[in-house]
């Protein structure tokens, strides 16, 4: 097989948004329609966990996730999408890793950082408050997803680089440990023209701010969001910048060229911003129309998605399990 694999997961932890679309959705459903590469996609439920508790909302939102994936393009027939839980293999990998994993690489990991950074801000005086282990070991169970799957490339946001960077980092000790090519040493792949979208307030569209507007959302709720955007206090008539208007930048994400170029030229004619929102709300309806019933018509159906997980899984632990015949083989557990 000399197919270049391609992986990555995202973690359910709320109902997709148009940042997650544009940032983490869009670039991975065109990255999985090339022939050439051999695309593992999945959901990190577990990873979800280190700050999910709540089993409703985790059940519920690997099905938005998987739902929202599959109707914004990504095909599972012609990759493996499956739901990390349900390759056990990936767990017994992540244990070996840990024992690879120097402590001092995990008090370097990002996630883990945050929260103690965060920690100091608020004069805590316990720096690991709030940290379970599952947090601090995090990007050893990424590392395990990566190198499990053989992957050559991992698509990323840049926030997650040096979690992949772990990930070869660990596959070069263990490969050298026993002189043996056991892991391919994966590579991020960034987009390096990723736009950052803005949300309701004009910061990063986030979770965390409450600023987001969700990709599948009933029409009118949608209206009501996207009339809830800010804007600066310039009258209909007035002249506008569309480059600082969140609107605009939204807009751009999601029209043609030539769309962004007329739309532009409405700012600088003083387009009222309700003009502006009708507009930007009539965008979003057309793009998301399709995809909306696809998304309801599987979210009604779970079990069409739970059979979907079955066959991702069943490809996903074929090749899982080939690694760790290699792996338990290179460490000295054979049975
Ligand atoms: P949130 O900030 O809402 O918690 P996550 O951190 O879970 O979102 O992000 C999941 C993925 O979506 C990441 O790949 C991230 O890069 C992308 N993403 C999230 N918000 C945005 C945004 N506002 N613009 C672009 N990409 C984003
Ligand atoms: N940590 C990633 C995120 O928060 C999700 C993830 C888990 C992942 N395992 C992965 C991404 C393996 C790429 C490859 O976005």
């Amino acid at each position: 097989m000399d197919q270049k694999v391609i992986l990555t997961g995202i973690k359910p932890t709320g109902n997709p948004h148009l940042g997650n679309w544009v940032g983490a959705i869009r670039p991975t459903v065109e990255l999985s329609r090339d022939p050439a590469k051999h695309g593992f996609y999945f959901i990190a439920d577990y990873h979800a966990l280190t700050g999910l508790k709540d089993a409703a909302e985790l059940r519920d939102y690997t099905y938005q996730v998987a739902a929202s994936w599959i109707a914004l393009g990504l095909d599972p027939e012609s990759v493996v999408f499956y739901r990390q839980s349900d390759v056990p293999e990936v767990f017994e990998l992540s244990w070996i890793l840990a024992c690879f994993s120097p402590k001092g690489l995990m008090n370097r990991a990002h996630a883990y950082k945050a929260v103690v950074q965060k920690n100091q801000e608020a004069g805590e005086e316990d720096l690991d408050a709030g940290v379970n282990m599952g947090l601090y070991t995090y990007p050893i169970l990424m590392a395990a997803d990566i190198l499990i799957m053989q992957s050559h490339w991992v698509p990323v946001g840049r926030d997650q680089q040096q979690h992949v960077e772990i990930a070869r980092d660990l596959a070069q000790y263990f490969n050298r440990q026993y002189r043996a090519e056991v892991f391919t040493l994966p590579e991020a792949l960034i987009d390096e023209k990723g736009a950052v979208i803005p949300g309701l307030d004009g910061r990063k569209m986030s979770k965390s701010y409450g600023n987001t507007i969700p990709i599948f959302t009933p029409p009118d709720q949608l209206r009501k969001l996207v009339f809830r955007i800010a804007t600066d206090s310039s009258r209909p008539g007035e002249p506008k910048d569309p480059e600082s208007s969140t609107i605009f930048q939204l807009y751009r994400l999601l029209a043609k060229p030539e769309d962004t170029e007329a739309f532009a030229d409405e700012y600088r004619k003083g387009i009222a911003w309700k003009d502006a929102k009708e507009a930007l709300y009539a965008l979003l309806e057309t793009t998301l129309s399709g995809p909306w019933a696809r998304y309801q018509d599987l979210i009604a159906h779970p079990e069409e998605l739970d059979r979907i997980f079955a066959q991702g899984a069943e490809k996903a632990r074929d090749v899982a399990s080939r690694t760790m015949r290699e792996v338990r083989r290179a460490v000295g557990i054979s049975h």
